[in-house]
């Protein structure tokens, strides 16, 4: 507020400044007027010559002034000098071009002896035509009377000043100080907090203004709060889960040291072997959902790659397991349907809903892998024909450690929670649904994993002219 207040003062001194002048100038302009019709009433035109009927004792009243100096004279019509002071200057010739009408009084600034000169004249006709003879009537008077009453201006008007903005500037500061009061109470209030505190701020004592401010602060608060509770039900989760096999772990290792027979030592050192299998793929798992969640959170740079090659690459490596589970793992080609993508995550989303369809189908079932381009979306599909799954467990399969009933101990629950991240890295939308007829009107067991991606177009691709037009290439 003090800069403003700053900037502002010299300009309202140099308004006041021309103010003054302009209204100290009026009634000396005024004195001057008179002075100058009490000269003119006084000329005769004798046969076109003029006369100044004047006293010597009227001419000494009308130059006499304690503070400045009076000149007069008056010249005829070729600027010559009939009376006065021979050395006041006469107008300038434009002006005198210009104002040179019958017994109006003008007003000039001049200079007579280096000193600053107000003048006020008349041009005076003998008759009323212009072509008559005239006389020229000029007063001046230098301005030190002016420029005293003006000074008593400025400084009546400024002096004040000095202790009216003082006293604006301590009002203005206790003004601001008072207004800011509640924020600084509201900032103690935050700094006070602890840490771990995300509890909403209580809008009880808090102003009208702050209110919105704070309710956008609360609803973040909220946002975190939740936040931090996923993530501690996550920690906790995944403790407990480690915790399963490693206790396990140990009771078989305590048994197997109490062991004598080597035929039973061999067994239990083949389930301890199965343990730590377990515990490292809950652990792998961990892994590869902490790394897709963080590559949600950072902007990724997804580049273009054909899904079906991909596809191809990642069945070939699960066809020894297909066979050991005597299960027909096909493949359907599609040839080249381009996404934006990130192959070591995509890598990891495919081979957990492989994982899923060999794992969840029995011995001599049937698991189809395939990439479908439809419209402005890339479509990859793994069907099985398992044990299939509710419209309940639907939904919920993607959640964190979410296992349908009845399952054998051995997944994590975390395979479709990593596919779900990975698919929201990719605009994606993953989903688990039960088959439904096939075309010969067969109901058809097991499930089919979908997961529907933006299809990207390279702009250089060469489209068939009709998709050009709508597309607005051409
Ligand atoms: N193809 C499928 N057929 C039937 N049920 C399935 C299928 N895929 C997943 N499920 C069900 O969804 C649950 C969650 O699957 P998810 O892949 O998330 O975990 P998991 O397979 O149990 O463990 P993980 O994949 O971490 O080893 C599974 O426990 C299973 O009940
Ligand atoms: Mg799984």
């Amino acid at each position: 507020m003090l800069a403003p207040l700053l900037f502002v003062w010299p300009i309202s001194i140099a308004f006041t400044h021309y103010f003054a002048n302009s209204v100290a100038s009026f009634p000396y302009d005024q004195s001057l007027r008179e002075h100058v019709s009490a000269i003119s009433r006084q000329i005769a035109f004798e046969k076109g010559v003029p006369h100044l009927a004047l006293p010597g004792m009227a001419q000494v009243f009308l130059r006499s002034d304690e503070i400045d100096n009076v000149y007069f004279h008056l010249l005829d019509g070729k600027f010559e000098l009939i009376a006065g002071d021979p050395e006041l200057p006469p107008p300038p010739l434009a002006d005198s071009v210009v104002n040179k009408e019958h017994g109006e009084i003008h007003f000039r600034d001049d200079e007579y002896r280096g000193q600053a000169l107000r003048v006020a004249y008349m041009y005076l006709f003998a008759g009323d035509d212009l072509a008559e003879p005239w006389v020229l009537i000029e007063v001046g008077e230098t301005t030190e009377k002016r420029s005293q009453l003006a000074n008593k201006i400025i400084a009546s008007v400024i002096l004040p000043q000095f202790v009216i903005i003082p006293l604006a500037v301590v009002l203005v500061w206790f003004g601001l100080s008072q207004g800011l009061r509640p924020l600084t109470r509201l900032r103690n209030r935050i700094e006070a907090r602890r840490e771990a505190d995300l509890s909403p701020i209580s809008l009880g004592r808090v102003p009208e203004e702050l209110r919105p401010l704070t309710e956008a602060f609360n609803s973040m608060l909220a946002r975190m709060q939740h936040n931090v509770d996923a993530q501690r039900r996550f920690i906790a989760n995944a403790a407990h889960q480690m915790r399963t096999p490693l206790t396990g772990l140990k009771t078989q290792a305590q048994l197997a040291m109490r062991e004598r027979d080597p035929a039973e030592l061999r067994h239990a050192l083949r389930q301890i072997l199965t343990g730590v299998d377990r515990a490292s793929h809950l652990v792998d798992q961990l892994l590869a959902l902490a790394r897709a969640e963080a590559s949600g959170h950072s902007p990724q740079t997804l580049l273009p790659l054909d899904l079906d090659q991909l596809l191809r690459e990642i069945v070939e490596t699960w066809v020894v397991r297909a066979l050991e589970k005597r299960i027909d793992l096909g493949y359907e080609p599609a040839g080249t349907v381009s996404i934006l993508g990130n192959t070591f995550l995509l890598r990891e989303m495919i081979n957990n809903l492989l994982d899923n369809a060999l794992r969840y189908t029995p011995a001599g079932g049937r698991v189809t892998a395939r990439v479908v381009a439809q419209g402005d979306f890339a479509l990859l599909e793994v069907e099985d024909s398992g044990s299939g799954i509710s419209d309940d467990d639907s939904h919920k399969v993607f959640d964190r450690f979410y296992r349908a009933d009845g399952r054998s101990g051995e997944g994590s629950g975390l395979g479709l929670a990593i596919v779900r991240e990975i698919a929201e890295v990719h605009q994606a939308a993953a989903s688990l649904r039960p088959n439904t007829v096939d075309a010969s009107g067969q109901e058809q067991p097991g499930c089919t994993a979908r997961i529907v991606f933006p299809l990207h177009r390279a702009p250089s691709a060469r489209l068939p002219l009709s998709e050009a037009v709508q597309s607005g290439f051409a």
